[in-house]
């Protein structure tokens, strides 16, 4: 496989010279660190979890065991403004399966735990094991596509080109390589094929965006209406049952009556625009939960809450 051999050379003499090497999480090959971080980034950008996120959390949770040990409230209000909240949950009962029985050891066992599937497994093995194993999450699979002229391919069949390819020498910079490649030069629209390492080699460079044809995302409109009340210095919060923000506070629903509107914002949450109404209540029927206004900055509340306190 001369040429295979060629394209992995290539690869990783370019990550060598334009690799991000300074993403704290390269840094260390602590496997707690590399876990919090591969959480949070399975949905969040990197730039906000490297400068707000990541530091902040392990400054908070220094060891899966303070981890463990925290409440899910406690957890919840630290992730707030990150979304996703589940990844928060089930970091949570994870933490306490691994703060007992030690860190899983192989992909395979990795899975087993909540809120990792097969892209997050691989990633921490092969990151902080460096295990011989390969890695495809959407900028690997997309160069993939490219270079083996993969049309709508299954994700087993890529999870097969990323194993044909793995470079068993160097099997994490391979990765992160990859990676990098797919963030920086193979992006969805206008990729850099004269920047390319594996332009070479490269089976779908003569029309690159047949290969990324996005699923349209179909948008849900939604209303929400809000109530503000407050007494003796203190909010009413509710603990939301809905799936979305299960276990956060938020405000109480209301009925929209015009003479207490206070003002209105658009929020967008997943794949929900929302169209947030507030409005002054002085009663509720819904538990509530009497929360001090100087403390909200520590309440386990979502960005949209937030956001509504700003009319406060
Ligand atoms: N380095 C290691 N894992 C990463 C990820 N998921 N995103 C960006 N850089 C990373």
């Amino acid at each position: 496989m001369y040429v295979k051999r060629e394209a992995q050379d290539a690869l990783l003499k370019w990550y060598s010279q334009n690799g991000r090497f300074s993403l704290p999480w390269r840094q260390t090959s602590e496997i707690y660190h590399i876990y919090i971080s591969e959480i949070m980034l399975q949905q969040t950008q990197v730039g906000r979890v490297e400068e707000h996120y990541y530091p902040l959390f392990l400054e908070k949770y220094p060891t899966i065991k303070d981890l463990a040990n925290s409440s899910l409230d406690d957890l919840l209000a630290t992730w707030s403004g990150l979304g996703y909240y589940s990844r928060a949950r089930n970091l949570h009962k994870a933490a306490q399966i691994c703060a007992k029985e030690g860190f899983p050891k192989s992909p395979k066992e990795f899975m087993k735990l909540p809120g990792i599937g097969k892209y997050t497994a691989s990633a921490i093995c092969s990151f902080a094991l460096n295990q011989t194993i390969s890695v495809v999450d959407t900028n690997i699979a997309r160069v993939l596509k490219r270079l083996f002229a993969l049309q709508d391919p299954k994700d087993a069949t890529i999870w097969e080109y990323a194993d044909s390819f793995l470079n068993h020498q160097n099997p994490k910079e391979h990765n992160l390589a990859l990676m990098d490649l797919g963030s920086l030069i193979c992006t969805p629209k206008e990729p850099k094929c004269q920047e390319c390492p594996l332009e070479p080699f490269c089976k779908g460079k003569e029309n690159p965006t047949l290969y990324t044809q996005s699923k349209k995302v179909k948008y849900e409109s939604l209303e929400l209406f809000l109530g503000l009340f407050i007494k003796d210095n203190k909010l009413a919060l509710v603990k939301s049952k809905e799936r979305l923000y299960h276990s956060l506070l938020t405000l109480p629903h209301t009925d929209p009556i015009e003479e207490n509107f206070i003002g209105k914002f658009k929020h967008s949450y997943t794949k929900y625009r929302i169209d947030v109404y507030l409005y002054k209540i002085e009663e509720c029927s819904q538990e509530l939960i009497w929360y001090d206004i100087e403390n909200l900055e520590s309440a386990p509340i979502s960005s949209l809450t937030k956001k509504a306190l700003q009319f406060l």
